[in-house]
């Protein structure tokens, strides 16, 4: 077996980053074949393992050729790849996605059959980009009136243009001043949606705030964000909360993909987009150790890039130690890492004083995406100047000389600068989205006012579908009707006579 060096390596690697860049799909959990000799050949293999995909040569997901002077094409699911990074039209990527969502497609069928979804008024509020497109259009040949809304800085207005050729409506436009976004988010909300799809619950709380006739009106709302959920604990908490919500996050088909794996993996490959293969950071301190700051880690040492891990819960804090990486106060650590990722999801993770004790040049992400994340804003009013460098990439320089790098304007870096979760994982994601929205749909009278989640059967059925296991093999025992009785004590037969 030939032996790979470290450029070899980079080069692997590299070629991993030009595969998602051009099919937004997920390596992890994909089966490849590398079909070549030589070195390039044996770490391009190393470097899919590494990243969790599996040897297969029989239709595997991703084919690649390595020839004799180690130049590499690619195969996937039969299409060859431009591995050039030259992005194609919006209808040609809505395509693409809906080939590799066949979860959420066969649950809006599923729905479809049902006839409820017919003329019901679904308004949804997403990142609007293909996976999302194929989400309202599915619904929207399902039967459904499905009207669209997305965040100026989270809106690929090609994808806005499709969806409004091919009959949905959309509130955005990635030129939206902040007053035209307001503008455009509370006539989404006047077109009286009976069902809200949201991320991050910024269209809920608008709609108590704003419209609370609407709220009365809902069906319901669900909630794709363990932000979003977490505010709307908090409303529920203090009697606030108007509308039944079906806490999309936390169904396990849900958190245990998007957050951990889907928005890890694609924060990885979106920063190594805009910096380059091999990342120049010697250290990465991974801020946060939930479900995103894990994968973010993992990802990062598949990519052989050394993780500290800065945590405020000590039992996660642990979980990361357990992990084999180093734990650190955010404080130190950020002194030396040269890159420095929260994924958090709080405000005032990296606050503009933090900033200011970054390394000279230290690169900055955010993997969590809440406002604030990281305080540029502040450290911006307080003298700090930025500069655009290229694409989502801008340098911030302290009066003292020294810059730091800040990545797709430190809001969810998958997301600013890329196409945001892979589109396998926005295919679970959605598929829960669907099942929510059956649950609203279904019920005889409005749900209780309050956070419910998705049944167990139906979050174990988005996984099933997925394996392509047959539903019901997936659908979680009745707890209700199980054995509870212990058989440790058995007793002895009686003696006869
Ligand atoms: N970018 C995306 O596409 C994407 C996708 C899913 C979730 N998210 C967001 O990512 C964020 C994180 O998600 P999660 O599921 O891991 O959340 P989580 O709440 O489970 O984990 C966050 C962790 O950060 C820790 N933490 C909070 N403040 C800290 C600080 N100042 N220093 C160190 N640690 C701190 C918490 O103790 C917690 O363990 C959320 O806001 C979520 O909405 C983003």
């Amino acid at each position: 077996m030939p032996e790979h060096s470290t450029a070899d390596r980079a080069w692997a690697l590299d070629q991993l980053r030009r595969l998602f860049a051009a099919t937004n799909l997920m390596i992890p959990g994909s089966s490849f074949e590398v079909v070549g000799h030589g070195s390039r050949a044996e770490a391009l293999r190393r470097a899919f393992r590494r990243f969790g995909a599996l040897p297969a040569a029989d239709s595997p997901r991703f084919r690649f050729a390595v020839d004799d002077a180690g130049a590499a094409s690619a195969v996937v699911g039969g299409s060859p790849i431009e591995l050039s990074g030259r992005r194609r039209g919006a209808s040609d990527r809505i395509a693409w996605a809906f080939d590799f969502m066949p979860v959420t497609t066969s649950a809006v069928d599923r729905l479809a059959d049902s006839g409820l979804p017919r003329g019901r008024r679904i308004g949804i509020s997403m990142v609007l980009e293909p996976k999302t497109a194929v989400l309202a259009l599915a619904l929207h040949r399902a039967g459904a009136a499905v009207t669209v809304f997305a965040h100026p800085d989270e809106t690929d207005d090609a994808v806005a243009a499709a969806l409004r050729e091919l009959g949905v409506p959309v509130f955005a436009s990635r030129r939206a001043t902040p007053a035209e976004h307001r503008a455009l988010a509370l006539a989404f909300l006047d077109d009286r949606p009976e069902i809200l799809v949201d991320d991050g619950a910024h269209l809920i709380r608008l709609a108590h705030e704003e419209r609370p006739a609407l709220v009365e009106e809902l069906l319901g709302a669900a909630e794709e964000t363990t932000s979003g959920v977490r505010a709307l604990r908090v409303m529920a908490a203090q009697g606030i909360l108007r509308t039944p919500v079906i806490a999309v996050n936390d169904a396990r088909s849900k958190t245990s993909f998007d957050n951990r794996y889907g928005t890890g993996f694609s924060c990885v490959f979106a920063i190594l987009n805009l910096v380059g293969v091999p990342l120049p950071a010697s250290t990465t301190l991974v801020i946060g150790y939930g479900p995103v700051g894990e994968g973010v880690a993992h990802y990062l040492r598949a990519a052989d890039i050394e993780v500290v891990v800065s945590e405020l819960d000590p039992v996660r804090a642990l979980a990361a130690r357990f992990d084999g990486f180093r734990v650190a106060e955010t404080a130190d650590a950020v002194r030396t890492a040269g890159l420095v990722i929260s994924a958090t999801g709080v405000e005032g993770t990296v606050p503009a004083e933090l900033l200011a004790h970054c390394a000279d040049g230290a690169v900055v992400a955010v993997a969590g995406g809440v406002p604030d994340e990281v305080g540029v804003e502040r450290a911006i009013r307080e003298g700090a100047r930025l500069v655009r460098v290229s694409d989502g990439v801008e340098r911030l320089s302290f009066d003292d000389g020294h810059s730091v790098t800040i990545l797709g304007g430190a809001g969810a870096v998958n997301i600013t600068a890329g196409e945001g979760n892979p589109i396998d994982i926005m295919d679970l994601s959605f598929a829960a989205q669907v099942a929510a929205i059956a649950q609203l749909l279904e019920a005889p009278a409005r749900l209780p006012v309050g956070i419910h989640t998705i049944s167990a059967r139906e979050d174990s059925a988005v996984a099933a579908v997925a394996l392509g296991w047959p539903v019901a093999n997936g659908a979680a025992s009745d707890s209700e009707s199980a054995e509870w009785r212990t058989t440790r004590f058995t007793r002895e037969p009686e003696a006869d006579g």
